[in-house]
């Protein structure tokens, strides 16, 4: 399952590419006004940063102003993946990006049903939002399953990307569900990496390094090949 970070933050991106741990990146517009920034500028840094798709989501209401905001993201950088949302307009703009050969993100999707028509309208992935359907006391990974049987089933070629994803166990769940990718802001990132036992151990060894005697662990007596 490839990892994306949910972020518009410059900091939070680098750092996450220091790692290797991510293959993309996924913005909203709460996250884009979060950063204060000027918008195209910032989004085209993600870009030249990012070895690999960035969504940025569209802020029309119909379908004509998505296909033309989506036309602006698709030139500033061939990693944009534009973003329409799961609605009539969101669907018919998905269908006219993608016959222009404009990878669509559709995003916003709470249902089996509308993942099938994302599929279908042509989008290169679709965001089902697994935190906040958990939020409404429905099952957010339940949605995942359906929709991984639901396109096996035909030759669609949309991914699955989980989107609001909020601790480790959604990470895993969907990577156990067969999900595409996961989507996951910088602090869910940053839990991934962490164990007490790896704290715990990692204290202890060092701790009985420092007792051999310096002139034992002296770099300068390695012998060479
Ligand atoms: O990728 C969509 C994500 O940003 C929404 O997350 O936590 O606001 O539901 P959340």
């Amino acid at each position: 399952m490839k990892i994306f970070l949910d972020s518009a933050n410059l900091t939070e991106i680098k750092e996450a590419m220091s790692w290797g741990a991510i293959d993309g990146v996924t913005t909203n517009p709460t996250l884009v006004a979060k950063e204060g920034k000027e918008f195209f500028p910032l989004l085209k840094e993600i870009c030249e940063v990012v070895n690999g798709p960035v969504s940025m989501e569209t802020v029309s209401r119909d379908a004509a102003g998505m296909v033309e905001e989506g036309r602006s993201f698709a030139k500033l950088h061939p990693h944009i993946v534009v973003k329409c949302p799961l609605t009539k307009e969101g669907l018919k703009a998905t269908r006219q990006l993608a016959g222009e050969k404009i990878r669509v993100n559709v995003t916003l999707c709470f249902s089996a049903p509308q993942a099938l028509l994302a599929a279908k309208a042509g989008a290169y992935f679709v965001s089902p939002f697994v935190g906040r359907l958990d939020d409404i006391s429905s099952d957010g990974m339940a949605l995942i399953r359906d929709i991984k049987t639901i396109y096996a089933n035909y030759p669609f070629s949309t991914q699955i990307l989980v989107a609001s994803v909020r601790h480790p166990l959604h990470v895993v769940e969907a990577a156990k569900a067969g999900a595409d990718i996961a989507t996951m802001p910088f602090a869910v990132l940053e839990s991934l990496v962490k164990h007490p036992l790896t704290d715990a151990g990692l204290e202890r060894f060092l701790k009985d390094w420092e007792k051999l005697p310096a002139e034992a662990k002296a770099w300068k007596n390695v012998p060479s090949r």
